[in-house]
């Protein structure tokens, strides 16, 4: 069948797609599959259910008293919920501003930490993905890249954590190019889509020693990682860290809304009290996303949330580690309710959605980031699910 629109990231006579019939917190109804359980919160987004009653809610109410404000609108919630937003980061400094997404937050903090150095060489890593536009593509090193223009003048690659534990190659990239020339490292704090590699501590030390030594701005993309998909309320709070400029999206709205934030620290917030933020777009910190994020810090801040999500990942990280045994299984990595698993002959997508389960894959790898509606049990027979098929020598497998 033909359809009018176009399908992401695909040869568009290759897309594997179902009729989507009906969604409940984790699970979602197809024509074609029957009922298929969601292990991946769709893109990472759906962290709080695919069908949130307490986020959709807040959206709701919103809807009912105003959907549309100027972005030089002052209003009670847009003031409250920055509040709420800056405590749930622990920041007492610093100011927030908002996006409608990952990509979006990622092109406006490049914007704010090349303004303000004044410096356009920004450090990333190959295995970082930071959105599709142009300059969060440019410093984005997996195959999404590939067929587009890039600005590759100014990035720079440094090597992963793991093949450069003490940075001095990742120092030797900075002479290289010249630190007058670089306004700082882009980073992931946990490299999430492209296979869950949370780096030490040490490696951090070293991060924030370089840009000490150097003057550099340290930015984190929090967009996968933020809102307790690792463990913790974002990927940063693993690890003891003061990064510039942070941004998120995704699990910032759950999902329920395309939002984004970018936080920026004092440093860049008083920049730009003399000077022009030239930043901006319609719908800048929109009502409904707001009151989205609202809903989710007051669902994050919830104690039964917090001992939920403790039971879960506790489940959750128990069974994946146990898949490392499997023949097939090469490696897992397993932080929070983020995983991934390397896999000796994967089945397509299909043959997952025909057993009723949606995962991200690629290549070889599983990246699982179920959503915390789950009930420990619920979650494991679907893992059991994924377990037969890891087992079985299927014709696919
Ligand atoms: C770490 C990270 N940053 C940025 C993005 C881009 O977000 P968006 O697709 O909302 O533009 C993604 C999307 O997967 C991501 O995983």
């Amino acid at each position: 069948m033909d359809f009018p629109y176009f399908f992401t990231w695909t040869k568009q006579k290759d897309i594997t797609h179902f009729d989507l019939l009906s969604v409940d917190e984790t699970s979602f109804e197809t024509k074609e599959y029957g009922r298929v359980y969601d292990l991946s919160s769709i893109s990472y987004q759906a962290s709080f259910g695919l069908k949130n009653k307490f986020i959709q809610n807040a959206i709701i109410n919103q809807l009912n008293q105003f959907a549309i404000a100027s972005p030089k609108a002052t209003f009670d919630l847009k003031n409250r919920v920055t509040h709420e937003f800056l405590n749930f980061l622990n920041k007492k400094n610093g100011k927030i501003f908002y996006t409608t997404g990952g990509a979006e937050s990622n092109e406006n903090a490049l914007k704010m930490a090349r303004r303000i150095t004044n410096k356009k060489v920004i450090l990333s890593r190959k295995l970082s993905y930071h959105g599709a536009t142009l300059g969060a593509l440019s410093i984005s090193g997996d195959w999404r890249r590939d067929h587009n223009i890039t600005l590759d003048e100014w990035t720079a690659w440094i090597p992963e954590a793991n093949k450069d534990p003490d940075l001095i190659e990742t120092e030797k990239v900075i002479k290289n190019i010249g630190p007058e020339n670089i306004a700082g490292f882009f980073l992931e704090t946990i490299i999430g889509g492209n296979g869950v590699y949370p780096a030490p501590q040490k490696w951090w030390n070293g991060i924030k020693r370089l840009c000490k030594k150097y003057d550099l701005l340290l930015i984190l993309d929090e967009v996968l990682c933020g809102f307790y998909r690792t463990g913790e309320p974002f990927g940063y709070f693993h690890y003891q860290l003061e990064p510039d400029i942070v941004t998120f999206s995704k699990g910032i709205t759950g999902g329920m809304i395309p939002f984004g934030a970018v936080y920026a620290s004092e440093r860049i917030s008083t920049f730009f009290e003399e000077n022009i933020l030239s930043c901006g777009l319609t719908n800048y910190a929109h009502p409904l996303g707001l009151a989205a994020m609202e809903a989710v810090i007051k669902l994050c801040k919830d104690d039964e949330f917090i001992r939920h999500y403790k039971n879960l990942e506790k489940v959750f990280n128990r069974r994946v580690f146990s898949f490392a045994k499997k023949p097939r299984v090469e490696e897992v990595r397993c932080v929070g309710m983020l995983a991934a698993i390397e896999i000796e002959g994967l089945p397509s997508l299909k043959h997952f959605l025909e057993k009723g389960l949606y995962l991200v894959i690629h290549d070889k790898r599983i990246i699982l980031a179920p959503n915390f509606c789950y009930l420990p049990k619920q979650l494991e027979s679907q893992l059991d699910i994924l377990e037969e098929i890891m087992d079985k020598k299927n014709d696919e497998g």
